[in-house]
């Protein structure tokens, strides 16, 4: 049966049809208040103001949202949150004084959670993912992309993509698989960077291909990890397979990923920590975009992302979670839409927009998801009963959600 919302009091993000926003694009949010709308098949049907609702659906059952807005879910582009064990005890040495570089230099970091997951089995590994999912959907997010990486072997990359196939085929989230297979060399190969390149090429991405494992693929181009000109060899051998560049580039400084990555055509370039000027006007007259990862940088007490400058170059920014067991152990997109506003001065239209219609283009489901627009999935938040839109991330902590729609269903 069609569920009939009413009395909303603004019904957030509607559009006719819908494309990557940028720049001044990035604040203008189109919404109804006082509105209603309808649901069917697991879609959105049809929405309006309550002053001219159809009379047949004056009798409908409906679900009452006086008070409450209703939005399009989150749309989390940016996850790693396949992974076994977690790393509070390197927190706790960073909290000491060791840098995040120097953690990893010492064989902590990614290498450290590339040794738990080697002793986790496929079901466990599945399991521990399985409620993460879970958890990130109790909080809003209806769309994520996630990430391998922390096989760095044949076998380890594939026993986290199969698991990710695995939630995409049993989950109502829509997700994205991408393989970072270049996200840390291992101990192995510290000393042969091209063995381990010629093992991604060789032997990874053709059986990944073959099981039609990933969507895009993946690389941290960061120094003490992979160089550019490293990933671009890597890239161009994943694009040979039709997985376009999604990259971790300029997170701790600026070595030229951005200007490699457009040129790869990348559809997301993702951190931006460290941004030279340059860097960012190139990304500002690009098709790729740029994504943001707030939660990265407070829980590695970083410089913020230069969101307002992005903005004002006319980047198409999206924000995301990074969700992962070293750099940013949550998947709460209500918290990076609070520091988005908070420490990146970011409107809430705007940090709202980066999160649901941006976040979903970032990960190739714009025509599917992140507005409510007709015939895109029915995936929705109602909130709690709130005074403004801008309460929402100006309550930072607060979970505000009261409702998460997803596919259709309401989830428990
Ligand atoms: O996006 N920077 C590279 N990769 C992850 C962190 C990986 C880890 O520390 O486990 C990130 O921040
Ligand atoms: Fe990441």
């Amino acid at each position: 049966m069609p569920t009939l919302i009413k009395n909303i009091k603004e019904l957030v993000g509607t559009r006719n049809e819908s494309k990557p926003l940028r720049g001044a694009a990035l604040r203008e949010q189109p919404s109804i208040v006082d509105a209603w709308l309808l649901l069917e098949e697991a879609a959105i049907s049809d929405y309006g103001s309550m002053s001219s609702i159809p009379a047949s659906l004056a009798n409908h059952p409906s679900i009452d949202a006086t008070g409450c807005f209703v939005l399009p879910a989150w749309c989390d582009s940016h996850t790693h949150l396949v992974f076994a064990g977690s790393r509070e005890n390197e927190f706790v040495d960073k909290i000491r004084g060791l840098s995040y570089a120097g953690i990893n230099e010492k064989g902590g970091g990614i290498l450290n959670s590339a040794k738990k997951l080697e002793q986790a089995s496929e079901d466990e590994l599945f399991n521990m993912a399985w409620s993460r999912l879970q958890e990130i959907a109790r909080l809003g997010t209806a769309a994520v992309e996630i990430k391998s990486g922390y096989g760095l072997s044949l076998e380890g990359e594939l026993k986290m993509l199969r698991v990710i196939k695995k939630l995409k085929e049993r989950s109502s989230l829509s997700i994205k698989a991408t393989y970072l297979g270049a996200h840390s060399y291992p101990e192995a190969f510290r000393n042969n960077h091209q063995g381990f390149i010629d093992l991604i090429i060789r032997e990874m991405l053709p059986v990944i291909a073959h099981e039609k494992l990933a969507d895009f693929i993946d690389v941290f181009c960061e120094k003490g990890f992979f160089s550019v000109e490293e990933m671009e060899t890597i890239c161009r051998a994943g694009m040979a397979y039709g997985l376009r560049a999604k990259l971790h580039v300029n997170q701790l400084n600026s070595i030229g990923g951005v200007a490699a990555g457009i040129g790869l055509n990348a559809l997301s370039l993702d951190h931006l920590e460290t941004m030279t000027p340059e860097d960012i006007s190139l990304l500002g007259k690009s098709a790729t975009i740029g994504t943001l990862l707030p939660s990265a940088a407070f829980f590695l007490r970083m410089g913020y992302q230069p969101a307002r400058e992005l903005i004002e170059e006319g980047a198409a920014i999206a924000l995301a979670s990074d969700y992962n067991p070293g750099s940013s152990p949550s998947g709460n997109m209500n918290l990076v839409i609070s520091l988005a506003c908070i420490q990146m001065k970011m409107l809430p239209e705007e940090a709202i927009q980066a999160a649901t219609l941006n976040g979903a283009y970032a990960m190739g489901l714009g025509e599917e998801t992140g507005s409510i627009t007709r015939g895109k999935k029915a995936n929705l938040l109602i909130t709690r009963p709130i005074p403004s839109l801008a309460y929402l991330p100006y309550a930072f902590g607060t979970n505000l959600i009261d409702k998460v729609m997803i596919n259709g269903e309401f989830i428990h």
